[in-house]
């Protein structure tokens, strides 16, 4: 089958048997757990600290690594005393440009001649933290400084770039944009933002011999495991990755990543377990980045609103390389519209890779796009809401197919009715406070279908308890406790007789990276057909137990009654006869049905107050309203929604990487001059979801919610703020430098 993570397709060869093909609960099916609020199996324990996450791994023997980094955008190294720093008491294993190293996963993993402020140098090992420091400080780096190029404009008029530009065009944008009744341009620059999570990323790796254990913050422990293998020159089942509790990634930890690579080969070197932490600084240094972008979007329409050329150019402030993200794809596929035009220019700067975060290049394509779409309202007087429901794609622009499930349109109707937009330009007369109010709205689209491969196991004992093993990082979002709820509406047990493991490889149950939204509808089908077979087995077992034909009984709430209600009996007096023994069973995740894109859809509105004398914007209320398919934990997807927002509006308003033109460095990364909202900056947000599941996915019926919530928040607040004002600014965040 072919599958999909972040818009990147590739074809995969899935193993599933007949019964995995259970049937998809539908609209009005009667479930008794899934769809109600439930809290999280780990809540109690996260809430009291008692969670171990991998930055708290302490292990008998253990040293402590430190990274040396380039000071500096680009230089060569000149002096580099490795010699100095091994001799220190304490100093069990150094590293450096001329190493030789047994990974090849990030070449050259120290750079002789750095090309980004962060970049790595050396790496050290030693028994206390202070050691290694101080044999950072012994290494005596002397580097020579050369030209530097991090100013993206100064990057495209010379042409270097990570790789071709590229354009994707359909029709003849040219021809359109000339026959156009209203012509609109708008040129918007989006910010570098920082994944910034809360555990900075990190690794613990020990080595038995040629097997080796590591601890990592990561969203793919699999992944990782299969990079610190192939590394290593080691079997899979040689290296077991441990990833219990993840301090958050959002796109910034897909895989081993340096930590624990650098980690495994310290410990190897030294013949003793390392911990690599970074620090703050090194975080937002090193840690990751959405690019900045500068985009040029030009949209012709006739008078009645139609949207008949569209034309987007963006620049993409890559750094050293990484994957291109998909800026232009709004452009190409938010409306219907024969003839648009495309072009993508990655140009390469002296900044680290810029690597996925949250709704990668979807999120700034938005941002910009969204906002065009308003000046086109402007232009043609056209209510910016009626605007997007008119030009309203039925089917996948890019591809031709029909959608899965789309349900925009109601999500354009309930978010207008909770924002109470038809009131909206109430907001713009004289406020009591003095303050300038308005009101916009933005579009979401994302993919989020998941797919194969995906497994579960499920094993009930004889006490009436099921243990379910997944291969499901929980990155934060609590994804575990959705499994509990797939697999006890399945089971028909309370969810107190259901636990939920995950974040660990050794069982070799299989798990997508957490990342694109990914993880809801890939493991949870998974889960639902290994519970499947398994109440089953119960239902004969207890046809037997109870000399009745299984097909009369159902089994719901941890009792098994017959149709006719004669019988009704605590599940454990039929697992009670097990004594021991336990009924398994393994389910996968089957392919997503051809000839049709999943993606996901939603609408956001935003209303902002704006201090015309300070220049302060405050965001005062959001709702944000999806179209996700089915809602496995309304309490769990709530809470998604919120941080998206958040970290949305953040993006909107304050986070910017701002970089030293001379120097080339940033200037701000740390956690003191960048900066995050805290709980004085939350607005108030409204939340629904479109209350009908894809019918056309695998048995849950449930597409991804991690990164729809931030794709079109920054865009709703931009459209506010032009709302309230009368002004654009050409670019984010909405700083009172740029607001005065
Ligand atoms: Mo991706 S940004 O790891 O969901």
């Amino acid at each position: 089958t072919q599958t999909e993570m972040e818009g990147r397709y590739q074809d995969v060869w899935v193993l599933i048997d007949e019964e995995d093909d259970v049937e998809t609960w539908d609209v009005d099916a009667d479930l008794a757990l899934v769809g109600r609020p439930a809290a999280r199996q780990d809540g109690a324990a996260r809430a009291a600290g008692r969670v171990r996450y991998t930055v708290d791994v302490r292990l008998a023997g253990m040293l402590h690594a430190a990274v040396l980094r380039s000071p500096v955008a680009h230089g060569i190294v000149r002096g580099l005393d490795l010699d100095a720093a091994r001799s220190l008491p304490g100093v069990r294993a150094v590293l450096g440009p001329e190493s030789e190293l047994s990974f090849t996963a990030r070449t050259p993993a120290f750079a002789a001649e750095p090309r980004y402020a962060g970049q790595p140098i050396a790496a050290v090992a030693a028994d206390t933290p202070d050691q290694a420091r101080a044999a950072l400080a012994a290494l005596a780096l002397e580097i020579e400084p050369l030209a530097h190029v991090v100013d993206p404009q100064h990057a495209l008029v010379e042409q270097r770039f990570v790789s071709d530009p590229v354009e994707e065009a359909r029709g003849d944008v040219d021809a359109a944009l000339a026959a156009a009744e209203v012509r609109v341009e708008l040129e918007i620059e989006t910010p570098a933002h920082l994944q910034t999570p809360l555990e900075p990323h990190a690794a613990v790796a020990s080595w038995d011999g040629d097997e080796l254990t590591a601890w990592v913050s990561t969203q793919g422990m699999f992944s990782a495991r299969d990079e610190l293998a192939k590394s290593f020159g080691v079997r899979k089942d040689q290296v077991r990755v441990l990833t219990a509790f993840v301090g958050g990634g959002f796109g910034g930890k897909q895989g081993a990543g340096f930590e624990a690579l650098v980690a495994a080969e310290l410990a190897r070197v030294s013949g003793r377990p390392v911990r690599l932490v970074n620090d703050r600084h090194a975080e937002q240094l090193d840690g990751g980045r959405r690019a900045a972008t500068r985009q040029t979007i030009r949209l012709g329409a006739r008078r009645d609103g139609t949207i008949t050329a569209i034309d987007a150019d963006a620049v993409i402030a890559m750094g050293q390389g990484g994957w291109v993200f998909p800026v232009t794809i709004p452009a190409r596929t938010l409306y219907r519209c024969d003839d648009v035009r495309t072009m993508t220019f990655p140009v390469k700067t002296n900044l680290r890779p810029q690597n996925a975060f949250r709704a990668p290049g979807v999120m700034e394509g938005v941002t910009a796009f969204e906002q065009a779409v308003d000046e086109l309202a402007s232009a043609l007087g056209i209510d910016p809401l009626e605007l997007r429901r008119r030009n309203h794609a039925d089917v996948d622009q890019a591809s031709g197919l029909p959608y899965s499930s789309k349900q925009l349109l109601w999500c354009y109707d309930r978010a207008a009715e909770l924002a109470g937009w038809e009131r909206r330009e109430d907001l713009r007369g004289p406020q009591p406070d003095g303050l300038l109010r308005g009101m916009g709205c933005a579009t979401q689209i994302w993919w989020g279908g998941g797919g194969p491969p995906s497994h579960a196991t499920v094993r009930l004992d004889g006490d009436g308890h099921a243990q379910v093993v997944t291969g499901i990082q929980d990155i934060g979002t609590g994804t575990l406790t959705s499994a509990r709820i797939v697999a006890a509406e399945e089971l028909g047990l309370p969810l107190d007789r259901v636990r939920v493991s995950g974040g660990d490889t050794r069982p070799n149950v299989y798990g997508p990276v957490a990342g694109g939204s990914q993880t809801t509808p890939s493991v949870l089908p998974a889960v639902r057909s290994a519970a499947a077979k398994v109440r089953k087995t119960l239902l004969q077992l207890a046809g037997d137990v109870l000399e009745i034909a299984p097909d009369d009984l159902h089994v719901r709430d941890g009792r098994i009654r017959s149709r006719d209600g004669a019988l009704d009996v605590d599940v454990i007096e039929v697992t009670g006869k097990l004594g021991d023994a336990t009924i398994d069973g393994s389910g996968s995740r089957g392919p997503n049905p051809d000839g049709f894109r999943v993606h996901t859809f939603g609408c956001q509105i935003a209303q902002v107050a704006v201090d015309a004398a300070v220049g302060e914007v405050r965001v005062e209320r959001v709702v944000a309203v999806h179209d996700v398919g089915r809602i496995v934990n309304p309490l769990g997807a709530s809470s998604q929604v919120e941080g998206g927002v958040l970290q949305g509006m953040a993006f909107a308003l304050t986070e910017e990487l701002v970089l030293d033109p001379t120097t080339g460095a940033p200037v701000n990364a740390h956690l003191d001059d960048y900066k995050l909202p805290t709980i004085a900056d939350v607005p108030e947000i409204t939340i629904d979801f479109a209350p009908v599941p894809d019918a056309n996915l695998p048995n849950v019926g449930a597409k991804g919610l991690g990164e729809p919530p931030i794709v079109p928040t920054a865009a709703a607040i931009a459209n506010a703020f032009a709302h309230a004002t009368g002004r654009r600014c050409a670019a984010l965040p909405l700083t009172r430098a740029r607001v005065l």
